[in-house]
């Protein structure tokens, strides 16, 4: 009996002495009163604001809070076509917060195109992913200014466009699903 009892508290003591198994998602993330505070945060130092929220880059962030998310009428003409920063209150209003991750972390399943930066949000901590979901749905859904459809390569955009075209050899044309 007395055995049986001490070898317990060795084990005890070797399994308490083990590092503590790190959890998958152990890599930075940001710490917050709130999810929907980190991902307040998240928005403007991951620059998303400045392709998703109209006017943002031109008025260097003195855009009401009530327009935050709503796109960005200008394209983003490339190889790929044209594209536009969506309006993402729309989008996470029917969009159930698992998907939203998979679109960050999947660059939509190798559908996404630059220059959104799938590169970079298939790195972030699905917390943050997550807190940016909760943010922005939080905001409600909202339309404000139309937002072009995307367009194929080869058709001229009618709105107005940044073009990213003028060096085609460097850049492709759709984007790998990162890993
Ligand atoms: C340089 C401009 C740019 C930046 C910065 C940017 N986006 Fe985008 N984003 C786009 C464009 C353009 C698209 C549309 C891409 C396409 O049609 O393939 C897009 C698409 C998306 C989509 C897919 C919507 C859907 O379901 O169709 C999500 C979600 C998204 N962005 C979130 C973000 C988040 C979160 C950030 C910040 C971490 C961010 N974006 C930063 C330009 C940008």
């Amino acid at each position: 009996m007395l055995r049986r009892y001490l070898l317990s508290i060795a084990a005890g003591v070797i399994i308490c002495s083990l590092p503590a198994k790190l959890p998958a998602q152990d890599k930075p993330r940001v710490v917050a009163a709130t999810p929907e505070a980190a991902g307040e945060y998240l928005l403007i130092v991951g620059s998303c604001h400045d392709c998703h929220t109209p006017k943002w880059t031109e008025s260097q962030g003195k855009v009401p809070a009530d327009d935050y998310m709503t796109g960005n009428p200008v394209g983003y003409k490339g190889p790929w076509g044209t594209v536009y920063g969506k309006n993402l209150r729309t989008i996470a209003a029917r969009q159930s917060e698992d998907h939203w991750v998979n679109v960050l972390k999947t660059a939509d399943d190798g559908d996404g195109h630059l220059p959104m930066p799938w590169h970079n949000t298939a790195k972030m901590n699905d917390a943050d992913l997550r807190a940016i979901y909760k943010y922005v749905k939080s905001l409600g859904s909202k339309v404000g200014e139309r937002i072009p459809r995307s367009l194929e390569p080869g058709i001229e955009p009618t709105s107005a466009y940044v073009d990213l075209s003028t060096r085609p050899a460097t850049l492709p044309d759709t984007v790998k699903k990162p890993r």
